[in-house]
Formats: structure tokens, C-alpha cells, sequence
């Protein structure tokens, strides 16, 4: 994986540049907390030393010493100020920027096309983006504190010794750029571990969440040794691969730690030699250690920090790509407004796959004039759900156009386009949310009472007053807590509720037994007055009276007419139906 740093600032820096007050305030506290901490300081302690080293009288030495420790206190104050200011900008700032990238990345995430998500794990996408927020926040206290405040120590030792014991100063350079530049070599190779180390964690958590969301098939049959010995293969490669990773970190710490005694054995051995040469007082030698020591706390957690950058940096990466990621369903950049008020739509040449597969459909034609009912059929695979997806635009055509009403469905707003179709899809999921805010998604400012009448129209209303909490009952995630047809009858109410001029039912009254289904098909044919209706059905006794009948075959229309018509004709329809007789199968 390759980092792009510009990319990543380039999503980052707009959201911390929104607070640049608390940013400003973390730099010019917590810079002031070091500078008077570990560089001034030692200052004070180096005087007191030499002070009590000279040969002044005794007196002279206890009242100057009482100057430097008003001026010592004065020290305390201000840099515990400054580090406390620090803190508290730190605090307003992170939390803050965070809430940003949360909302910056869901907003980024849905204004993905629905076939995006359908061929990424979802998983894997929560995980990289709740990875995202906290990496930001490591890198961001990572800059802020072991990279800034060595930074600063770096430079005030260094200019301070300058002035002190010049050679002592070039040695701490030459050494700190030695220790910097080999740091960076063992960073850059780390990085390559690390993002192989992230990346297999994504494996583990996409397992995790695809096994989880499959449980039901993992009872079923009995798959709980296989998963088990699948979920164990994938951690064994993390295990591995994490070892690598932090093996290579360790042999960083050896480089690190061996050049740091070296430093120190060196410095000390000067400061005898200078000491004894008379060019280094007792004060000095005391600050030299005094530095030494705080420069290596700092340069010590620099190399750490650094890889933890970088690994930050590399997660950040994975998400970044998500961002990056062309979105494959766009509005126009200058939609048309919406006119679409009868639904008269147009099929036009459609030819459409799905990435990296065969054609679905191919060159399909089909006019649906205003207010007529159409059935879909053909046997399972034929790209029936396909049209009705292309028709919401939840991907796109490879060619040919669908036009309502005039309207090419490319020109207008995906918003708008969804707003006007009413969609039951094959498969209904709910929010774990409440079943009465489940059907008011169909219209968020619908009151009860609408919700109880669309509740009673679509035959959910008796089922609802029956569980304890009523309309208030939580639905369990993606609604397991509600049986498939209950499942299909609170997505019904939530699309009646909607009452846009388009109908699409995907197998909609699917899961409900025929009694159920009869009376809601009652409550279809008012519903669906006035409106184009497409229904999907295998069960033939739900399309039985519509205006007519599609039957696809391969993506293509073979045969289309009124029930009456195709039974007659003896074709596919008519074998379907003889099969199915009335809609119950016979032997
Ligand atoms: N997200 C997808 N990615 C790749 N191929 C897909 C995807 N969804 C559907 N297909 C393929 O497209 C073809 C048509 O699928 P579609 O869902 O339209 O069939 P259908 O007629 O609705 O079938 P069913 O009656 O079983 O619901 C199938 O061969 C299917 O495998
Ligand atoms: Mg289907």
C-alpha cells in the first residue's frame, strides 16, 4: 500500500483548520511548558551548582540561592500553566475533530452506490473507519507531543550548548542526526510491516462479522468445528505476520538504545576530560546530564512515535482509499428538476453486468404506460430484481436509457428519482429501532395515526398490538426479532406510507401465507389506484390480475400479455401457471 501523505492531509487538515484557536493553543502551551521545563530549567540548576561551588562567602551564596528559587517557583508556575493550557486546547480540539471524521466518513461511506456496498464486507468498512478516528488521534498526539516537544529540546539544547561548550553542541548534532537518519531507515521498512500487519487484522475482522452475520447457517449445519478451524487459520497468519512486525520493532530498540549508550559513556568521558582541562565547570556537567537525560526521554519515544505514525498513517491509508474510491452512481452536476408525476417509463436498448460478470440483461425493451400494473416472471436469475435496482439507479446502465415521463433517470437527482418510487425490496431489513419509527421512515413527519392506518392497510397493525410494547417494540438488528412475513408487512407500511406515484414490489408479500396475502392484495389495489405498479412474483396468483405480464428469460422478454392471454398461449407462463395451478403447487 502506497501512503500518500498529501492525500491524507488533504481530507485532515480542513477539519482541524475549523478549530485553528484550540490547534494554535496546544502548540504555544505546551511549547512554553517544555521550554521553561526542560530547557530553563536546568539553567537554574546548573547557577545554584556553580553558585555553591565558588568561593563566595557563605551569606552572599544563601541570598543569591534565594533568588533562583523565586525564580525557580516563577519557572514552575509558567510551565505548568503552559502544559495545563495544552491539555485543555488538546482536549476541545481532539474531541472535536473527531466528531468530524466520524460524520466525514459516514457522509463519505453513504454517498456510495448501494452495488458498492454489495461488493465490499461490511465488516471490514467499520472496522477501517473506527480504525481511521482513533489513528487520527494517535498521530495527532504523536505530533503534538513526542515530535513537537523533541523538537523543541532538540533545538534549545542544541543553540544553548552552542553558546556553552561549542564542541559539546556539535557532537549532540552530529550524534542526533546519526540517530535520526538511522531511525528512519528502520521506519521505512516498518511501515511495509505494519501495513501487512494491518491488513490482516481487516481479515480477522471480516471474518468475525461475516461468520457472526451468518450464524443461523453456521446451527444450521452444524459448521461450528469448520468456522472455528477457518476463524484460527485467518489468526494464525495474524499472529505471524503481527510478530513480524513487532520483532522488527525490537531490533529498532536494540539500534536505538545501543546508540544512545554510546552517547552517554562519550559525553560523560568528555566532561571528565573538559573538566580536568578546567574548560567545564560543576554547574555544566550537572546540566549536561541534566539534558542528556531529557533528550533521550524524548528522542527514546521519538523513535517509537515515529513507527506509530507511520502504522496510524498506513491505517488511515486503508480509508482514505475507501474516500478515494470514484463514487460509481453520481447526480448530474446540473440535475433536472423533477416532473415526474403520471410514470410512464421507458426501457430503452438496456444492457447491463454486474462488475466482472456476464451480461444480466441485453438489449431490453419495455414500455410501462401511466397507471398501469405490470408483472414481472421468469425463473430465479433472470435480472428481474436487476431491473427494478436500475431502475432506482442503484447502479447504472452499460447502455440504453430508462426515461420517466420524459426524464432520462441519469439527469435528475438520485434523491428525487427514490422519492417518487415507493420500493418493497426482496429481501426487507429493519433498523433495530422501534417498529413505529421503522414505518415512519416511509415519512418522517407522519404522525400515529397515519402510521396506524398504514400499519392496519398492510395487515401488521394486528401482529403489532399483540407484542408487549406495541408500536414501541425494538425490531432486533436488521429486525431478527420479527418473523419474515411481520419483516415484509412493516416494509410494506413503510413504502404505503410513502405514497409516491411509482410502485415496485420485489417479492414483497413473498414470505406471507395466502390468506395474509389475499387481504393485502386488497389493500394493493388501493394503493395502487392511479399509480405504475411493477410487482415481481413467483407466486402467479399475486400478478394473476394485473394489467400484464412480463416473462423474462435470460434478460430478454419471451412472452408478455394478460394472464388470460399467456395461458392460453401455451408458452412458458402457461407451463409456470399449470405447475403452480391457482398458486399452490400441485404434483
Ligand atoms: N450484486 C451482484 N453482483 C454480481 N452479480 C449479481 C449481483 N446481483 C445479482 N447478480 C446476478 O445477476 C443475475 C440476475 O439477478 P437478479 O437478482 O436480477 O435475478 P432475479 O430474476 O431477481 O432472481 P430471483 O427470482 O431469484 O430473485 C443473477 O445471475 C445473479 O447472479
Ligand atoms: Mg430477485
Amino acid at each position: 500500500m502506497k501512503i500518500s501523505f498529501r492525500r491524507i492531509f488533504h481530507y485532515l487538515w480542513p477539519e482541524m483548520c475549523r478549530h485553528s484557536l484550540s490547534f494554535s493553543l496546544i502548540f504555544a502551551g505546551y511549547g512554553l511548558g517544555v521550554i521553561f521545563d526542560d530547557i530553563v530549567k536546568p539553567l537554574i540548576y546548573k547557577e545554584l551548582i556553580n553558585l555553591f561551588s565558588s568561593s563566595a562567602g557563605k551569606d552572599l551564596i544563601l541570598e543569591q540561592a534565594m533568588y533562583m528559587v523565586v525564580f525557580l517557583s516563577l519557572i514552575v508556575v509558567i510551565y505548568n500553566l503552559g502544559f495545563r493550557i495544552g491539555d485543555f486546547a488538546n482536549s476541545y480540539f481532539q474531541s472535536k475533530v473527531m466528531k468530524s471524521l466520524y460524520d466525514f466518513t459516514f457522509n463519505r461511506l453513504l454517498e456510495h452506490s448501494y452495488h458498492f456496498f454489495s461488493s465490499n464486507f461490511s465488516g471490514s468498512i467499520i472496522t477501517k473507519s473506527r480504525r481511521f478516528v482513533r489513528s487520527y488521534e494517535t498521530l495527532m498526539d504523536i505530533v503534538s507531543f513526542p515530535i513537537y516537544f523533541s523538537l523543541i529540546v532538540f533545538l534549545g539544547i542544541i543553540s544553548i550548548l552552542f553558546f556553552q561548550a561549542p564542541l559539546l553542541a556539535s557532537i549532540f548534532l552530529f550524534w542526533s542526526l546519526l540517530y535520526l537518519g538511522i531511525t528512519f531507515l528502520f521506519i521505512r521498512k516498518k511501515v511495509n510491516y505494519d501495513a501487512i500487519e494491518a491488513g490482516a487484522d481487516s481479515m480477522v475482522s471480516a471474518r468475525l462479522a461475516d461468520s457472526i452475520s451468518n450464524i443461523l447457517n453456521i446451527k444450521i449445519f452444524s459448521s461450528d468445528q469448520r468456522e472455528k478451524a477457518g476463524f484460527q487459520a485467518i489468526t494464525s497468519d495474524e499472529e505471524i505476520k503481527r510478530r513480524r512486525a513487532w520483532n522488527f520493532g525490537n531490533l529498532q530498540n536494540l539500534a536505538q538504545a545501543a546508540m544512545m549508550g554510546a552517547l552517554q559513556v562519550f559525553v560523560v568521558y568528555l566532561s571528565i576530560y573538559l573538566w580536568y582541562r578546567g574548560d567545564l565547570s560543576l554547574g555544566m556537567f550537572a546540566m549536561l546530564q541534566a539534558y542528556m537525560i531529557n533528550l533521550f526521554g524524548f528522542l527514546w519515544n521519538l523513535g517509537h512515535s515515529l513507527t506509530r505514525a507511520a502504522k496510524s498513517l498506513t491505517e488511515m491509508q486503508e480509508v482514505i482509499d475507501i474516500f478515494d474510491t470514484p463514487i460509481d452512481i453520481l447526480d448530474s452536476k446540473n440535475p433536472e428538476k423533477l416532473r415526474i408525476k403520471e410514470g410512464r417509463i421507458i426501457f430503452k436498448n438496456i444492457s447491463f453486468a454486474y462488475k466482472n460478470n456476464n451480461p444480466v440483461l441485453d438489449d431490453f425493451n419495455l414500455e410501462i404506460f401511466p397507471g398501469e400494473r405490470v408483472g414481472l416472471v421468469g425463473h430465479s436469475g433472470a435480472g428481474k430484481s436487476t431491473i427494478t435496482k436500475l431502475l432506482l439507479r442503484f447502479a447504472d446502465t452499460s447502455s440504453g436509457s430508462i426515461v420517466i415521463d420524459g426524464q432520462n433517470i441519469k439527469n435528475i437527482a438520485q434523491n428525487d428519482l427514490r422519492s417518487v418510487v415507493s420500493y418493497v425490496p426482496q429481501d426487507s431489513i429493519l433498523f433495530h429501532r422501534t417498529i413505529r419509527e421503522n414505518i415512519a421512515y416511509g415519512k418522517s413527519d407522519a404522525t400515529a395515526e397515519e402510521i396506524e392506518m398504514v400499519a392496519k392497510k398492510a395487515f401488521a397493525h394486528e401482529f403489532i398490538v399483540k407484542l408487549r410494547r406495541g408500536y414501541n417494540t425494538m425490531v432486533g438488528e436488521r429486525g431478527v426479532k420479527l418473523s419474515g412475513g411481520e419483516r415484509q408487512r412493516i416494509a410494506i407500511a413503510r413504502a404505503m406510507l410513502k405514497n409516491a406515484p411509482i410502485i415496485v414490489l420485489d417479492e414483497a408479500t413473498s414470505s406471507l401465507d395466502s390468506v395474509s396475502e389475499a387481504h393485502i392484495q386488497e389493500a394493493f389495489v388501493e394503493l395502487m389506484k392511479g399509480k405504475t405498479t411493477i410487482v415481481v412474483a413467483h407466486r402467479l396468483s399475486t400478478i394473476q390480475k394485473m394489467d400484464r405480464i412480463i416473462v423474462l428469460e435470460n434478460g430478454r422478454i419471451i412472452e408478455m400479455g394478460t394472464h388470460r392471454e399467456l395461458v392460453s398461449r401455451n408458452g412458458i407462463y402457461a407451463d409456470l401457471w399449470n405447475h403452480q395451478s391457482g398458486g399452490f403447487l400441485s404434483d
